[in-house]
């Protein structure tokens, strides 16, 4: 019997879990818990963590999931990786739901690195103005470069002061549109952008904002993964679980 766990955390495992819904299928969604008030699901909802690879082990023989669609964020790495290793051990089948990585276009001015503190590195040694556009986990790095002001976009607003000396944040949760970063960008002066390559529509917009104002990007490379059978779309996702199609690609990150 279909028993569908549903990782989630994004606006595509939102998309899924209203498509799982629709088709009446046994479904669970699972959210890590970062947020105050998460989107509500029209599945039954459990949130926090599962205790790392020993507890989804656990997790998916006590409640007999079949199969497991991870729809974190692509950044969301060591979920991935504990979803790969427990459905392994498990036998559950598993498929990542994965966007395409953004892709630069004409007019771009992106400097690509691998990681954070590739980021770090990459900001210049002259005070600059940053949209610092990945969320609150990974601030703290950026003190190495206090002579910068940060502008921070937190879905909640900050619980105490800011790890960095200079920084201010918006508080609003995406999806945005290129009018509102445009307009974001200008007010605040920003001079360069740094964002993850999450790809997906819902926050491309400060990219195609910092395009159209010239500005440079320091744009971070998703981490990889294990190999695993991924699908760009719901309904690739829905056909693998309807045993009709099978995804055309088995590959990591
Ligand atoms: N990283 C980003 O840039 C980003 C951006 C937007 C949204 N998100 C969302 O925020 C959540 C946390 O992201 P992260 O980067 O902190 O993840 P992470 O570093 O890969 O995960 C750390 C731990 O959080 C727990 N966890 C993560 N996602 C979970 C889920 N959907 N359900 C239950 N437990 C979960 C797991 O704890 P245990 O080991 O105890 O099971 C996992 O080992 C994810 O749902 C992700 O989709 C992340």
């Amino acid at each position: 019997m279909t028993c569908i766990l549903l990782l989630g955390g994004t606006t595509e495992a939102s998309r899924m879990a209203r498509a799982l819904a629709e088709a009446g299928l046994a479904a669970e969604f699972s959210y890590a818990g970062r947020t105050e008030a998460p989107v509500a699901q029209p599945l039954p909802t459990r949130v926090g963590g599962f205790g790392g690879v020993a507890g989804l082990v656990d997790y998916l023989r006590a409640r007999g999931i079949s199969h497991l669609i991870d729809a974190t964020h692509p950044f969301a790495a060591q979920m991935s990786r504990n979803a790969i290793a427990a459905c392994a051990e498990t036998g559950t089948a598993l498929i990542g739901l994965e966007r395409p990585a953004w892709a630069a276009q004409p007019g771009d001015r992106w400097t690509h690195v691998a990681d954070i503190a590739g980021a770090v590195a990459a900001l210049p040694e002259a005070r600059a103005r940053v949209f610092l556009a990945i969320g609150k986990q990974t601030l703290a790095p950026f003190v190495a470069r206090p002579q910068h002001h940060y502008l921070l976009r937190l879905v909640d607003p900050p619980e105490g002061a800011l790890p960095l000396p200079d920084a201010a944040a918006v508080i609003a949760r995406g999806p945005f549109d290129l009018a509102g970063d445009t307009a974001l960008l200008r007010d605040h002066a920003i001079t360069h952008v740094v964002a993850k390559n999450a790809g997906g529509a819902g926050a491309s917009a400060k990219l195609e904002a910092a395009r159209a104002l010239g500005l440079p990007v320091i744009l971070i490379d998703r981490p990889r993964l294990p190999p695993r059978q991924v699908s760009a779309t719901v309904e690739g996702v829905m056909g693998w679980l309807a045993g009709h199609t099978a995804p055309s690609t088995e590959r990591g990150v």
